[in-house]
């Protein structure tokens, strides 16, 4: 079953004024997250809410990024205001973009389409995850000119779906592959064990009722039909349901890709090949002798090891040892403009945001997705003044202190 009816994303009818009324009503990502978790049914936002055991890391790279200070720079003409970024040699508008989220759609059905289309038409990166519930064919469609894929590790058959995957992505001309190392285990989630999410997905009178009591979210799931982990349905045996894609994915994908792998990875792959999840300076710097054009230092955002440090703590000791090399980049904790700023600040040369942009979605339907990435480019072009800097590219003249920041040992 393919996506039956495309989302559409529903801009037309919004007036400014009503455009107004909404950012008065949800200035921050927290206003969105509280507006999501009462419009989507419990289950699917903490699914995408949580982290795993205690939540420590989630909260640890939120706490991180707030503990970095900035020190403005005034008397300085900032009326001309340039966020645009080149990266692997293109050109995106801004310095962030969608970080890769499998079953995004349990926030809103539709997700990966609305965001990849909103990437598409303000030209950030979008990044399409393995286990995402939109196919490598559907996003390079929607999004031409923005559309990465992340990858993940299939160890069976001599790695052979990861290699089909990698072939799929460079058929639909993915721009750069992001093959995502930090998942070494599984995790353990307390909010999916309790609210029972786990492959094969059962619906009890729970779940139910979770699902009657939120029909914006029941008429979104109707549109698109049974999310399916869209990108695996070549690879089940027999028929392709919802089930048999998640069972697929949960059995055959496993473990953290080694040097080894990624070598022949990169060597297969002829565009710009980024891996994320990376936190040790010494792992960077093995995987810049492997050739690879660009890191993203991340924690998965807290979802598989609760006891990693933040990834913008882990930042400046990778750019101190990679940036010369390789384009550093960042994600995991950031929830506004002045969080991106703080990345740049320190190096990075782009930020990726995950959940703020799912809490969008969850709190206005497809129109979540303009709706975050508004807010985070109006609040870094407002930042960036505060500051002194007029470019993107004169963030490394800003003077940081950075309290948390690890140094290589
Ligand atoms: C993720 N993330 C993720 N990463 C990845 O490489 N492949 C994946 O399939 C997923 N899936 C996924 C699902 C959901 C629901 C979330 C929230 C996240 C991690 C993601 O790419 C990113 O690293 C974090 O989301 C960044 O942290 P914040 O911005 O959510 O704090």
């Amino acid at each position: 079953m393919v996506d039956r009816s495309p989302p559409q994303t529903q801009t037309s009818g919004e007036t400014a004024a009503h455009g107004d009324a909404l950012r008065r009503r949800f200035p921050t990502v927290e206003s969105l997250r509280q507006r999501a978790r009462r419009r989507v049914p419990n289950f699917a936002f903490d699914f995408v809410d949580g982290g795993c055991n205690d939540d420590e890391c989630v909260r640890r790279n939120m706490r991180a990024f707030a503990d970095i200070e900035l020190l403005p720079r005034y008397c300085i003409d900032t009326d001309a205001i340039a966020t645009d970024v080149g990266l692997f040699g293109r050109r995106y508008a801004a310095p962030f973009g969608v970080a890769p989220m499998g079953s995004a759609g349990m926030m809103w059905p539709g997700a990966e389409v609305f965001l990849a289309r909103e990437a598409q038409r303000r030209r950030v990166p979008y990044i399409l995850a393995t286990p995402a519930n939109a196919s490598i064919e559907r996003i390079a469609d929607v999004a031409p000119d923005v559309f990465w894929f992340q990858l993940y590790r299939f160890p069976q058959d001599n790695h052979a779906i990861t290699f089909d995957l990698l072939k799929r992505a460079d058929e639909a001309g993915a721009h750069v592959l992001v093959p995502t190392i930090d998942s070494a285990g599984k995790s353990k989630r307390p909010r999916d064990i309790r609210n029972g999410v786990r492959v094969p997905f059962k619906i009890g009178p729970k779940t139910f009722f979770q699902i009657a009591t939120s029909p914006g979210w029941a008429m979104a799931l109707r549109k698109t039909g049974m999310l399916r982990t869209e990108n695996i349905a070549p690879y089940t045996e027999g028929r392709a349901t919802r089930d048999s894609t998640a069972q697929t994915m949960q059995i055959k994908a496993r473990g953290s890709h080694t040097f080894d792998e990624l070598a022949r990875l990169r060597d297969r792959w002829k565009r710009a090949f980024v891996v994320k999840g990376v936190l040790h300076p010494e792992d960077a710097e093995r995987l810049v002798s492997l050739g690879v054009d660009g890191l993203i230092v991340s924690n998965h955002g807290g979802r598989h090891f609760d006891g990693a440090p933040a990834s913008v703590d882990m930042l400046p000791a990778i750019v101190a040892v990679a940036g010369k090399r390789a384009t550093v980049m960042i994600d995991s904790g950031i929830r506004s403009g002045l969080d991106i700023l703080r990345a740049l600040a320190l190096g990075a040369s782009a930020a990726f945001i995950g959940r703020p942009l799912l809490y969008g979605l969850g709190a206005l339907g497809g129109t979540g997705a303009r709706f975050v990435m508004e807010m985070f480019d109006d609040e870094l072009r407002t930042e960036m003044k505060h500051v002194g800097i007029q470019a993107v590219t004169a963030a490394s003249e800003i003077t940081v202190r950075h309290p948390g920041a690890w140094r290589s040992a």
